[in-house]
């Protein structure tokens, strides 16, 4: 049976999740293609990715405490949006007729927050929501790789005022947001130190690192050096403030991907935008570790679940446009 999914009566392919558990809860189904109302465009998908939040998001990876908060905003038994997916990059098929930035044909890249929506073939995005034209100089399954990490990643180092000089330690800097706050951070002007494995220390250096660390050998709050900034960007709230004095010089912030929800500050138009022109002048390059076909989306999750993905784990919907 087709999932109601908003209007028109015409069906595409979408990964609909049943319910809260393994990636086998994913499943590939028919739903309601959407149609735009006036504000919106419908986009026709070509590339999203799965994000570390989608896969907690499947799993109900939730801390206990939050558990009768989480299944109110998400869905008590699944979640309420049967269709996960955060973030997408495609063309535009039809613009509503309000629409002033978006016309038929043109690429854009999009963070879809709490709409979710991105595992389909098609999605209606408000006009004014975080939708922006694509950078034009990568692929879509290059673009998707950009939302997700590059947005938490701007906003929180933006959030503790990073500057130019500054030296600057990045925590995870081989994952989706790590990446980013590598590249980015070298862009503000820091001296950026990054913490990753073994296996991806060549990689975090060629994407900016002045020193990578690795975190299997050595605890970098051994090295002796002292920074201004340390930006966590595994989470799962396992770091704190206190935790990394030693390594922080006296007035030196910490800041942790997981302090608190940013929502529509960090995922808007505006930073796609920044992160549009930032792409297209070569600062920021997407990573990507793996791409699979939609229809490999349980495999897709498998990988990401362990947690130790480089980068961006891509999905391609319909036709893969470069690789
Ligand atoms: N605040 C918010 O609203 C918000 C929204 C979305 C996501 N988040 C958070 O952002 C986090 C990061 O997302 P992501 O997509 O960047 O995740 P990811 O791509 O899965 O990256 C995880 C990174 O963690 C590293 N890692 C794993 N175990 C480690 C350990 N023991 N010590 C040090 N590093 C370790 C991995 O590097 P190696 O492979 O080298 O070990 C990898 O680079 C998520 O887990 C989530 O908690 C927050």
């Amino acid at each position: 049976m087709a999932e109601p999914y908003n209007s028109g009566g015409i069906l595409m392919k979408a990964v609909i999740c049943t319910k809260y558990g393994p990636p086998e809860v994913l499943q590939i189904r028919e739903a309601g293609k959407p149609y735009p109302g006036n504000n919106e465009v419908l986009v026709k998908i070509f590339a999203t990715s799965v994000t570390a939040s989608d896969c907690i998001i499947r799993g109900f990876k939730i801390p206990f405490s939050m558990w009768i908060p989480a299944r109110l905003a998400l869905g008590i038994t699944k979640p309420r949006k049967s269709i996960l997916g955060l973030v997408l990059s495609g063309e535009v098929e039809r613009a509503g007729e309000n629409v002033k930035e978006f016309k038929r044909g043109d690429k854009v890249y999009a963070h879809t927050l709490f709409q979710f929506g991105a595992y389909a073939e098609y999605i209606c995005i408000s006009e004014s929501s975080a939708i922006s034209q694509m950078p034009s100089n990568i692929f879509f399954e290059e673009a998707a790789a950009i939302p997700f990490g590059g947005t938490l990643a701007l906003y929180f180092l933006k959030k503790a005022n990073i500057q130019e000089g500054q030296k600057v330690l990045i925590y995870g800097a081989s994952g989706a947001v790590g990446t980013s706050a590598i590249q980015l951070a070298r862009y503000f002007g820091a001296e950026v130190s990054g913490v990753c494995s073994t296996v991806n220390l060549e990689f975090v250096k060629t994407l900016g690192a002045d020193l990578v660390i690795d975190y299997t050998k050595e605890n970098f709050m051994d090295t002796g050096k002292k920074y201004d900034l340390i930006f966590d960007a595994v989470g799962k709230k396992k770091s704190s403030h206190l935790q990394y004095k030693k390594a922080l010089n006296p007035d030196g912030r910490f800041i942790s991907v997981d302090d608190g929800s940013p929502g529509e500050q960090a995922v808007n138009k505006a930073n796609l935008t920044i992160l549009k022109e930032l792409t297209e002048n070569g600062i920021i390059k997407p990573v990507i570790d793996k791409i699979y076909p939609l229809n490999q989306i349980v495999d897709a999750h498998r990988y990401v679940d362990m947690g130790h993905k480089k980068g961006n784990v891509v999905i391609t919907v319909g036709h893969s446009t470069k690789y």
